[in-house]
């Protein structure tokens, strides 16, 4: 059954609402007891959102954005994005026959995203600026002309992604203790709280889990209580400086006694590698923010060992690969012989 249809209750949807699908959601929660130990926490379970149609979370989100444009009569969207919503956006519209117009930071979204908006026949722009002003003039397009904003201040990519967390408790009969996830522009930590706190109104959960969101140190508006104009930060999917929904996610911290924490960009890159190392689970750089911050976390007392977390893994690795195979020394092509090939291997 398709995303929109399973939670048709739980979500704006009409018998006007066109059920579109690219088999979205129903995203796998992967037990990840070697780096639960390496980490020194009893359960740790990976949502991993990359095995969604276009790779990220962001289907989720967009799936209901884009039907309700479609309901509404849209001919065409637009967002803004470091990457991943603007592959999602032209996907979703290709689907139901929309235009897309995606607004990017020029040379600041990995190759991967970038294909994905091409290949689906979006029209792209790239800007010489950060995703911050790029979001700023897609809002103004929003408010000049016949064109519906897909970013996440559309409450219906809000509503979309709530879904995840409908989805963890479905599994796991309950809510976890804690939710660690990366913080960018902070819609999906809303969304989060959002789809718990329902599904605890509903009496589906015992209790709330603490939201544990983490931003790239090099990109931590909320943590330092003011906006960065020149966020950076490798993780490109999370770099930026004023969070839409950066109220929303500070009550989702609030309101679970949860925190709003960052990690470095060396953090990132050590936990994205374990992840792939010690679990076989391959996400994109951003994604692994959620780990990166348990782990600190954890080393500081400040996360009890004796609990069960859910960390969601945002984006798939492909589509960064070009991050991934820096990070090691390119092999060096030998001849095709036993004794060659023994020799690289050391035996
Ligand atoms: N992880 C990945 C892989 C992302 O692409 C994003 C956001 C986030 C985490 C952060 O989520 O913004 O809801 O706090 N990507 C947006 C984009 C900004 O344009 O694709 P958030």
């Amino acid at each position: 059954m398709s995303l929109l249809a399973r939670y048709r209750d739980l979500l704006p949807i009409t018998d006007a609402t066109p059920l579109i699908s690219l088999a979205e959601g129903n995203t796998p929660l992967i037990a990840a007891p070697r780096l639960a130990r390496e980490l020194g926490v009893r359960e740790l379970l990976l949502k991993f959102e990359g095995m969604n149609p276009t790779g990220s979370f962001k289907d989720r989100g967009m799936v209901m954005a884009i039907a309700k444009a479609v309901e509404e009569g849209a001919r065409s969207v637009v967002c803004a994005s470091t990457g991943n919503t603007s592959a999602a956006a032209a996907a979703y519209a290709a689907r139901a026959g929309l235009e897309a117009v995606v607004i990017v930071p020029a040379g600041k979204i990995a190759l991967g995203k970038l294909a994905q908006a091409l290949m689906y026949g979006a029209k792209l722009v790239a800007i010489e600026g950060n995703f911050d002003a790029a979001l700023d003039i897609v809002r103004k397009m929003g408010d000049s002309y016949p064109i519906t904003v897909v970013n996440s201040v559309n409450q219906y990519r809000i509503e979309g992604q709530t879904t995840a967390a409908y989805e963890i408790v479905d599994v796991l009969g309950d809510a976890p203790d804690a939710l660690c996830l990366p913080v960018g522009n902070a819609g999906n930590i809303t969304a989060y709280w959002l789809g718990f706190q329902r599904y605890h109104q509903r009496g589906k959960t015992t209790h709330l889990p603490k939201m544990l969101g983490f931003q790239a140190e090099g990109a931590s508006p909320i943590v330092r209580g003011s906006a960065f104009d020149k966020p950076h930060t490798l993780a490109t999917a999370i770099n930026i400086g004023n969070p839409a929904s950066w109220q929303y996610a500070v009550s989702a911290r609030d309101e679970s006694t949860g925190c709003i924490d960052c990690v470095s960009d060396d953090e990132i890159v050590a936990a994205w590698r374990d992840l792939a190392r010690c679990e076989g689970v391959f996400c994109e750089p951003a994604s692994a923010a959620g780990v990166a911050g348990l782990r600190k976390l954890v080393q500081q007392g400040a996360a009890p060992p004796d609990a069960r977390y859910v960390a969601v893994l945002t984006g798939h690795g492909l589509k960064d690969p070009g991050l991934a195979v820096e990070q090691f020394s390119p092999p060096q092509p030998v001849p095709p012989s036993m004794t060659a090939i023994e020799r690289v291997l050391g035996w």
